[in-house]
């Protein structure tokens, strides 16, 4: 059932040209395809079969090749194959076939969202809708004319540019489009609905004028203005960072409601998730606006990584969502503020990333085998996969990568390629050898370093030792050594940078052996050492710091993200010693210095305020289990409470002051200083809400009453929601759905705080929740906001000792397995990760994970992430 890098065979026929034309009705739609076939030259099979893939739903009405008409004797359909045995070297291949959008669950090929017809095809989606070569070394120019009801579908869409239109009969009509660009079939998108969009246009660096539309649902039409200037902004970041410019002269954005993922970069006409385009000061949350920002940039920059420059198979994955990663990254970066977004990306990496790759599913960015490609759209994959083309560029350095992402992209522009050609590239344009360093695309697991030093008062001498392991991952027993580089400085005792050997103060040392001391001389008293300067590696780096050096990192530090990181090493340190030393009866004591650390950046002048409340927000939940041996649920509960709690009572008045000095009376408006100012007030308000007095009851109920923007509005809601506060808690949640019951973004936020909220009684107001008209269980975006939300967030119920949690989730995942597998799949994550729990809930959680498994018909999706977890 696995499919294998190592089996990797070059296609046996190219596609010169494939013609579409889908007949769109509400109970079938009708697929006519047109296909120019030849024969590779460059496989070197005598007479091959012709081997195209289609799913078991699509139903094949007719065939011919050049046109005689095929019967069953002529071809061989055997599970998702359609195999012709010995064609001509060159021919055309005509079908019909039928297929149901509009019974489609599963959210993959051609289906309907709301009244709309939509597609996603990757990875494997357009065996859907067709029989075709679906594999994206298989490139081809398209031509796609759609035809539907006039009336309910006004605007037809496909990829490429417009070229003809007409009227047919039945009040229907029909559009065709051509895109130049060869592409794989997994770019392909049609649209059909009644669509609204708003209008602009970009001219590139050459002159090119781009008309840019974005498509929504009219009432949606109010939040299309922030996508659109993020798009211009990414156009013209990726012209002045990378020299990559536009290629169409129409770019075409649609916002859907039911969506498995994100978006989809399709070639010219992205698809959305309405939860990554969709964003107004009233309905989005500062974080939503981000989202935007980055999604649409993350697309975009697809059309370079990804669309001229594809992936030869479905293991080069990382390829060009590593790569389009770091890309959005970057340019988020500049966009908002740097430091903040690497602390973003660092937590995300460190909490999630980190435990997929101590997890049964471990694999590296560029994996060997899988049974369900959709199951490899991980963080591994993305976020990890960024990290690496991060770490290129640290080693390169800024100019030397910039002349390799020009080379890789002229060498392979219109090919589809592997990870092994995007560091080629690297090499050839870099005269660098990034042999060691390729094992970072082969090797799963997070690398440690063990890092000690010994100072030489005599001779003025400091040794830096650092030891690099890497524990065992499914089928990686013994990891050879990695090649690492640690960015890091050197602290005197006055906290001024020392200067070292490379002349200034951040050097990035190689670590390539398994164990290395580096030397620094001409030191007159230990220094401080910081290290992993910028998180320079996705690494879990070990060193015994105490916690004073922690306080006097977080004062002297010229590098913002370790100004953070010791902020979190410090409140880690102090948490887990609490949480290793818990019991329900016996009383905590907080370290004193964590209280004074945080006044002192509580008071400090001048500091920025996003990084004021990052280094205020205490290590999540998430965090802290990710960083247990053996999680224990109830006492990372309880000791996150004590801590935020003490912190409240002792810097009471401070916070107090602090949000009132950052509560202004100024519209809304979601840039960096703005979002910076209202989270920290609102960490502000977090913190004095854990107190549960009226007095903050007040302070949350009146910042909700009075805001203009959702972002101080869902803050106080959550906050109130949360507390013990119940009858104040129901009435603000019914408040707040009686406002926003038209909004179904605004619903999911909704849906999300009482997911989440920690009371008593959580699961069956999640199960109550089920049956709120406003819950779909066919919708993603709504899964995720209850079911997700309360597995992930909610741990205390979830891992109730009673098993209701994961009976709860297990019973969702067999309902959703044939109903929507990729779904189902993602779903089923916090059940994996049962060997990190206390012998009691590990049973419990296996018990399920079995149950899952013995439901019956597993979809391919479920049946590995299941099967892998039970080894
Ligand atoms: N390529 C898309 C993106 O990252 C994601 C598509 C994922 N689709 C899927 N079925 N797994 O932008
Ligand atoms: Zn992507």
């Amino acid at each position: 059932k696995a499919i294998y890098l190592k089996d990797y065979k070059v296609p046996a026929y190219l596609f010169e040209s494939t013609d579409l034309r889908f007949e769109l009705f509400e109970d079938e739609a009708l697929v006519h395809a047109e296909l120019v076939i030849t024969r590779n030259p460059a496989c070197t099979a005598s007479a091959p079969a012709l081997e195209l893939h289609g799913h078991e739903s699509v139903e094949l009405v007719s065939l011919s090749l050049d046109g005689r008409a095929l019967t069953d004797n002529d071809y061989v359909r055997e599970g998702e194959m359609l195999t012709i045995a010995t064609p001509p070297e060159r021919f055309c291949l005509t079908s019909t076939t039928r297929i149901h959008p509009e019974s489609n669950t599963a959210l993959e090929g051609l289906y309907k969202s709301g009244g709309m017809f939509c597609t996603q095809c990757e990875a494997e989606g357009f065996r859907r809708i067709t029989f075709f070569p679906d594999r994206p070394d298989v490139m081809s120019v398209f031509r796609t004319t759609v035809e539907a009801d006039k009336t309910r579908y006004p605007e037809l869409l496909s990829n490429g540019n417009p070229v003809a239109r007409g009227l047919a009969d039945n009040n229907r009509h029909w559009v065709t489009w051509e895109d130049p660009f060869p592409k794989p079939a997994y770019l392909f998108a049609l649209v059909a609905g009644d669509l609204q969009h708003i209008e602009d246009r970009f001219v590139t660096m050459s002159g090119r004028n781009v008309t840019l539309k974005i498509f929504a649902e009219e009432k949606d039409l109010d939040k299309l203005d922030y996508a659109m200037t993020s798009l211009k902004n990414a156009m013209k970041w990726d012209e002045e960072t990378y020299g990559r410019e536009y290629d169409l002269d129409i770019y075409m954005i649609v916002a859907v409601d039911f969506f498995n993922m994100g978006a989809m970069e399709n070639k010219g006409l992205n698809i959305f998730n309405t939860s990554c385009v969709l964003a107004n000061a009233a309905t989005t949350t500062d974080s939503g606006f981000q989202r935007v920002e980055a999604v649409v940039a993350h697309e975009y920059f697809h059309n370079w990584s990804g669309n001229r420059v594809t992936c030869r198979d479905w293991f080069q994955l990382s390829l060009k969502e590593g790569f389009t990663v770091f890309r959005d990254a970057e340019f988020s970066a500049d966009m908002n503020s740097r430091t903040v977004k690497r602390v973003e990306d660092v937590s995300l990496l460190r909490t999630a990333q980190f435990a997929e790759d101590a997890g049964p599913m471990a694999h590296p960015i560029r994996p060997e085998s899988f049974i369900e490609i959709s199951n490899f759209y991980t963080l591994t994959i993305y976020e990890k996969g960024a990290e690496v083309v991060r770490m290129v560029r640290t080693l390169l350095g800024e100019a030397l990568f910039r002349k390799g992402s020009d080379l890789y992209f002229e060498r392979h522009d219109g090919q589809a390629v592997t990870t092994e050609d995007f560091i080629l590239a690297m090499e050839d344009a870099s005269g660098q050898d990034l042999s060691q360093f390729r094992a970072w695309y082969h090797q799963a697991g997070t690398p440690e370093l063990h890092v000690s030093d010994q100072f030489d008062a005599a001779a003025g001498e400091y040794k830096l030792t650092v030891k690099q392991s890497c524990p065992p991952s499914p089928g990686q027993e013994k990891k050879s050594a990695f090649h690492i580089p640690l960015a890091m400085g050197l602290l005197n005792e006055k906290g001024e940078e020392v200067e070292l050997p490379n002349g200034e103060t951040t050097q990035i040392l190689n670590v390539t052996e398994f164990e290395q001391t580096f030397i620094f001389s001409g030191l007159s008293t230990k220094p401080v050492p910081s290290l992993l300067r910028g998180f320079s590696a996705p690494v879990k780096l070990f060193y015994p710091y105490q916690r004073d050096e922690l306080m006097f990192l977080m004062a002297h530090d010229s590098d913002g993200f370790c100004r953070w990181d010791a902020a979190q090493k410090l409140a880690v340190d102090i948490m887990q010693a609490l949480i290793a030393d818990y019991h329900p009866d016996k009383a905590m004591v907080l370290d004193g210095r964590l209280v004074s650390a945080f006044r002192s950046v509580l008071d400090a002048e001048g500091l920025d305020k996003a990084m004021v409340s990052k280094v205020l927000t205490l290590p999540s939940e998430a965090y802290l289990s990710e960083l247990s041996d053996c999680v224990d649920v109830d006492a990372i509960d309880a000791v996150r409470k004590f801590v935020r709690h003490s912190i409240a009572v002792q810097l009471e008045d401070r916070l107090r002051a602090v949000y009132q000095e950052n509560d202004l009376d100024i519209a809304y408006s979601p840039d960096a200083d703005s979002v910076a100012r209202r989270s920290l007030k609102n960490l502000c308000l977090s913190y004095l809400m854990s107190l549960e007095t009226e007095a903050s009851l007040q302070l949350a109920k009146a910042q909700y009453e009075k805001a203009d923007n959702m972002t101080d509005m869902q803050v106080a809601l959550v906050l109130v929601a949360h507390s013990s506060f119940r009858s104040d808690a129901k009435a603000l949640l019914a408040d707040f759905y009686q406002r926003w019951s038209g909004e179904s973004l605004v619903v999911n936020l909704w849906l999300s705080i009482q997911a989440s909220d920690p009371n008593e009684g959580a699961l069956s107001r999640v199960l109550e929740l089920m049956q709120h008209p406003a819950f779909d269980g066919k919708n993603p975006n709504k899964l995720r906001s209850v079911i997700s939300v309360f597995c992930a967030q909610n741990s205390t119920h979830f891992h109730a000792l009673d098993g209701s949690g994961y009976r709860f989730l297990a019973d969702r995942i067999i309902e959703l397995n044939s109903q929507n597998p990729q779904i189902a799949a993602r779903m089923l994550t916090p059940l994996t990760r049962w060997k990190k729990f206390s012998a009691a809930r590990q049973a419990l959680m296996k018990a399920e994970l079995e149950r899952i498994r013995e439901s019956g018909d597993l979809s391919k999706d479920v049946f590995e992430v299941v099967s892998k977890s039970l080894v």
